[in-house]
């Protein structure tokens, strides 16, 4: 039997008494790519909070790699192996590029691999490598999502939720993004993405959920959603 990397059963979450998402059900399996779309305001940014255990849950229940983590909180979600690269990326700015790496890397099983990935990191950009010393808030806004990423990839997740990671890049770079994301695959990494670039996104996905005003409205295969003329016509612009 093989128990999905993340499953979200019946999730009923949102902040306080702000109800958001509603009975949604979602899974990504180990060595996936999954996409999480859906218009600005859907409850796609809360639905990661959820996984990491940053909102308030009235019902339903958190699984990851079998084990049911609904109670866990978030700290030790990141020790399990999941990590977030936030809306907005979430760099710290006025530290170097070396200093948000080690920033990264404050799990204990992190701390322990601390040169194994770095190295890794480095391979994976090269670009920060030239640049650790150089403060994060001066790099460019391609360099800082890709520090944002290395930063995530510090703590050695197994599952990597990654939100808007193309938000406000260059459309070459924004190519670039989903470059690394598909060399994170290669890598072993499994990754839940919330993005606006609809067909990027589709197009590098092996599944994907769109998400409406908190409901899942729409599943399946990103390739046939690709094709799908509810999603053509509808909010979503591909
Ligand atoms: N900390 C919070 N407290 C209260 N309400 C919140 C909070 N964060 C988000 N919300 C509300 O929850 C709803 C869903 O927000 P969420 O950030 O999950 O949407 P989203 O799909 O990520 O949108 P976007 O594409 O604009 O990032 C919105 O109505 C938002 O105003
Ligand atoms: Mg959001």
């Amino acid at each position: 039997m093989c128990a999905s990397m993340l499953e979200l059963k019946r999730i009923h979450a949102g902040y306080g008494e702000f109800r958001v998402l509603h009975d949604v059900n979602m899974h990504v399996d180990k060595g996936e790519i999954v996409a999480l779309i859906g218009p600005n305001g859907a409850g796609k940014t809360t639905t990661l909070r959820t996984v990491l255990g940053m909102t308030t849950l009235y019902e339903g229940k958190v699984s990851f790699k079998g084990e049911d983590i609904t109670k866990v909180p978030t700290h030790k979600r990141v020790e399990k192996g999941i990590a977030m690269v936030p809306e907005g990326r979430g760099i710290f700015t006025p530290l170097t590029v070396y200093e948000n790496l080690l920033a990264g890397a404050y799990t204990k099983r992190a701390e322990e691999k601390l040169q194994d990935s770095l190295e890794f990191v480095f391979t994976l950009f090269p670009r920060l490598k030239e640049r650790r010393n150089q403060i994060a808030g001066t790099l460019s806004g391609g360099e800082a999502q890709m520090l944002a990423i290395a930063r995530a990839l510090m703590s050695r997740p197994e599952l990597l939720l990654l939100d808007e990671p193309s938000l406000g890049l260059a459309p070459k770079i924004v190519l670039e993004v989903f470059d690394v994301i598909k060399r994170l695959r290669e890598e072993g990494v499994t990754i839940l993405i919330v993005e606006q670039h609809v067909k990027n996104s589709l197009e590098t996905a092996d599944r994907a959920y769109v998400m409406e005003t908190g409901r899942i409205v729409l599943e399946g295969e990103a390739r046939s959603l690709l094709k799908d003329e509810r999603l053509k016509k509808a909010y979503l612009v591909i």
